[in-house]
């Protein structure tokens, strides 16, 4: 099978996109990267995906003004001269519009910093700590127009330590968040996943879609 054709969108440090690059370097990986596209001039990400070789875009939402959907078409365009098939979305700080979700239902990939559906939104971090909850980690999602709410694809937990600080908990579920996104892009890429009634089912076996409030705290 073809390898799939991936777009990393960023807005800022990259590690995951760096993540994804890194795993793809392997041949018998099912996606490459093909395009990384920032809507900030400025994000770290870019020059590190410069220097891996790969083709990137800047399209900057200021110059748009308030009209999200003329910035989202001109990403679109991007994208689609790069003929993409699968998008990630990696640190991407812009909410999209359901006109562009629509374009890429089902091939549209999200990371978040939390066990989702718990802690939805920023700060997670800091949330979670404050809430006392025992675990947390991330989850990579298919994007839907409400945030943070597309079916699970794959999540990896951490236990929280009675010591841990916001930035000691963010730094290892970073960690986990730069194994489960190669893998979710990989079961995605190779069309192992199908969305049933808003729950992937993965190799013919549902994915639980979060952890239940009860096992987290
Ligand atoms: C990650 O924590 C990711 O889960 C969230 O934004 C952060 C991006 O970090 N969506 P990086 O730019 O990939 O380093």
């Amino acid at each position: 099978m073809a390898r799939k054709r991936v777009a990393v969108l960023i807005s800022g440090r990259g590690s995951n996109m760096v993540a994804l690059i890194e795993a793809a370097k392997d041949q018998s990986y099912p996606a490459e990267i093909a395009l990384v596209l920032s809507n900030d001039p400025t994000a770290q990400g870019l020059s590190h995906a410069r220097s891996a070789g790969i083709a990137t875009a800047v399209v900057d939402h200021r110059t748009f003004g308030k009209d999200r959907e003329a910035f989202e078409r001109a990403m679109q365009a991007e994208i689609v001269a790069r003929r993409i098939d699968i998008v990630c979305l990696a640190g991407f700080m812009r909410l999209l519009t359901p006109w562009f979700i629509a374009q890429w239902e089902g091939r549209l990939l999200n990371i978040h910093p939390a066990l989702l559906p718990a802690f939805k939104g920023l700060d997670t971090h800091a949330r979670a700590l404050a809430a006392g909850a025992k675990q947390h980690g991330a989850t990579v999602h298919f994007v839907v127009p409400e945030m943070d709410s597309g079916p699970i694809i794959t999540q990896g937990a951490v236990a929280i330590a009675a010591g841990d600080t916001e930035q000691t908990l963010a730094a290892r579920v970073l960690t986990v968040e730069h194994e489960i996104y190669p893998l979710a892009l990989k079961l995605v890429a190779e069309d192992r996943v199908r969305i049933v009634d808003g729950i992937c089912w993965i190799d013919g076996m549902a994915m639980p879609q979060g952890v239940p409030a009860s096992s987290r705290s």
